[in-house]
Formats: C-alpha cells, sequence, structure tokens
C-alpha cells in the first residue's frame, strides 16, 4: 500500500469485532510508526499507554459522555496518549514564537499510528471527548491526557465510507 492508498482505506471505527484480538507484532508495528514520527526539536513530548483488558474498558468508559464514543468498550485495544514536558529548546521555541508544538506532535504521533494500523488492517478511532483526570487516575498518569485511541478490527459489514473533505481549492493557495 502507498500512502495516499492508506489515507483512503483508514477511516474512524465505531463498531469492532470484540472476539478479535490484535497480534503483539501488528501493536508492535503501529507503535513503532509513531516513535519514528518527527517533533519539535526531537523533543518527543509524549507518553503511549497501552491499555487492554479492565484497563481498556475503564478508559473506554472514561470517553463516553452526551451520547458520545459509546462503541470504544468494543475494542481490545485502547492507547492513551498523554503530553510529556518539553525539551529545553522546544519550550524556548514555543515561547518565543507563540506556538503550541506539543500538540501539534501528538497529532502527528497519532497520525503516523493510526496510518500504520490502516496499513495493518487495523481500525482505529481517535478520541479528543475525554475524562482526563479519571484516566489518569487509571493509567497511573502525571501530566495530561490529551488523546485516546481505539485499536482493534473492524465488525464485519463495517464499511469503507466515502470521504467528506474540503476541496484543494478550498484547502490550499498557492503564491509565486
Ligand atoms: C483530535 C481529534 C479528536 C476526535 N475525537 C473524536 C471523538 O471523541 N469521538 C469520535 O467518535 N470521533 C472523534 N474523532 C474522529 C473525527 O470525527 C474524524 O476523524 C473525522 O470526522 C473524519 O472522519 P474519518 O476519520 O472517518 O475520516 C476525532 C478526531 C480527531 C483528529
Amino acid at each position: 500500500m502507498d500512502f495516499l492508498e492508506i489515507a483512503r482505506a483508514r477511516q474512524s471505527c465505531r463498531a469492532y469485532d470484540e472476539g478479535r484480538a490484535v497480534e503483539p507484532e501488528k501493536l508492535e508495528a503501529v507503535l513503532e510508526a509513531a516513535r519514528l514520527s518527527p517533533s519539535a526539536c526531537n523533543g518527543q513530548p509524549y507518553h503511549f499507554t497501552v491499555c487492554r483488558g479492565q484497563a481498556a474498558k475503564d478508559v473506554a468508559m472514561a470517553c463516553r459522555g452526551l451520547g458520545l464514543n459509546k462503541f470504544a468498550v468494543q475494542a481490545p485495544v485502547v492507547i492513551v496518549v498523554s503530553e510529556e514536558p518539553y525539551v529545553k529548546s522546544a519550550a524556548m521555541g514555543a515561547r518565543v514564537k507563540g506556538n503550541d508544538y506539543r500538540s501539534i506532535d501528538i497529532g502527528i504521533a497519532t497520525a503516523y499510528l493510526t496510518a500504520e494500523a490502516a496499513a495493518q488492517g487495523l481500525s482505529t478511532c481517535i478520541l479528543g471527548w475525554l475524562d482526563d483526570p479519571k484516566i489518569r487516575e487509571i493509567c497511573g498518569l502525571t501530566h495530561p491526557v490529551r488523546l485516546v485511541i481505539t485499536l482493534g478490527y473492524a465488525k464485519e459489514g463495517d464499511v469503507l465510507r466515502k470521504k467528506v473533505r474540503k476541496d484543494l481549492g478550498e484547502l490550499v493557495s498557492y503564491k509565486e
């Protein structure tokens, strides 16, 4: 699969096959992709807590609310992405330039992770609706939880949806 094929295949999965475990080597590949992602000053200001079994269920429950994310309990693996402190140079850059590099870095790592999952035939959903204090308690984390990623195999019959995106003409402009 080339990258565009992966990008077309990846979609947010909200129906998982609860009976199908994620193979350890596939989980490792997905985490390795995140590890290889670029970050400001190579600071890698994130940590991935891989939750399975009861921990996965507990974290999934902490992502529910207002009718959202009920499906998350079906996922056999739930990855909690927490934010680590800046390295000195990135902290200085963020201060001087007024830019939030940590959120950008976490977004890139998450994109790598979910893209590799798609390449492995796995499905994911990135969850931003989450209860930070509760998940920190479940996972024993002291730093903020920024995202949760559900990971597993899609339920049979979960079809690839048409992508709804702005046109390139709206997203891109050229200047010379
Ligand atoms: C930062 C972020 C937070 C998100 N939070 C949620 C969420 O809490 N629940 C959910 O079902 N989807 C969530 N999504 C998934 C988006 O709704 C989804 O990526 C978008 O609608 C595009 O659809 P696609 O992923 O199927 O291509 C989130 C995505 C991102 C990038």
